[in-house]
Formats: C-alpha cells, structure tokens, sequence
C-alpha cells in the first residue's frame, strides 16, 4: 500500500478531526467512539486537572442526549506537525449555539488534538482542551 503525500495525510487528518468536533457538536456517538482509541487520554476542563484515559468519561456526556437546537464548530487557523504515523492537530475552536433565551452565542477553546494513523485510518489518542472562554 502506499503512503498518501504530506499534503494528503495533513487533509485527512483536519478531515478527521473535524468529524470528530461534528459528532461532538451533534451527540453522535458512534462517529465519536469510531475516530478514537479505546484507551483515548485527555485533560479537559471537564476533568478537573486529572489526567483521564478512556471512553466511558466521554460517553457520560453524549448519554444525556442530543443538542436540541443545531451547534456549529469552526477549527480556526489549524496547524498540524506530522512525524511519521502520528499528527498533533492545534487550533482554536469556536463553537456556534443557542442559549436559553434562543440567542445565538460563540463559545470559544484552545485544542490540541493528538492523533495516529493505524492501518490508513486515524484514530484519536489524546486532547488537550482550555476552558471555555
Ligand atoms: N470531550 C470530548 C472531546 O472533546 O473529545
């Protein structure tokens, strides 16, 4: 099998990584569980300054069910650093919703995303994500 070009691993990666802020902003978790390692580490805000490994952290908050008004998510000015197999994809995320009252608001995070490609897929290893701002 050949190996895609740097330009092309660097597409499908974005590609990659913006499914999974979609699946995020749509509470699909099947798209979710399928773009990540089942022992996927992270630091999030959400997690209080722990290191947390694992799905199930995650699955907590799809399980609550889907958004009821639409979300959008923008990946602003991303930059990716390919060595070999693995991708760290970083970007400031903007995410478009409604607030109570029906008002459109912005919320805004830092991201780091780490990802690998396993047998031409990639697959999500690790996050880093800033509180909401
Ligand atoms: N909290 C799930 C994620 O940001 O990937």
């Amino acid at each position: 099998m050949s190996v895609p070009s740097h330009d092309a691993l660097i597409a499908e990666v974005l590609a990659a990584n913006q499914r999974l802020l979609e699946a995020i902003a749509a509470g699909d978790w099947s798209t979710y569980a399928s773009l990540c390692e089942s022992d996927i580490t992270c630091f999030e805000p959400e997690a209080r300054g722990e290191l947390v490994a694992g799905l199930a952290f995650h699955k907590f908050y799809f399980d609550l069910g889907k958004p009821a008004a639409p979300r959008h998510t923008t990946m602003c000015a991303p930059q990716v650093h390919l060595a070999g197999e693995m991708a760290v994809v970083c970007y400031v995320r903007l995410t478009q919703s409604l607030d109570a009252a029906g008002h459109p608001q912005t919320g805004r995070c830092e991201e780091t995303r780490v990802w690998r490609r396993t047998s031409g897929q990639w697959r999500h290893v690790h996050f880093h994500r800033s509180a909401n701002g």
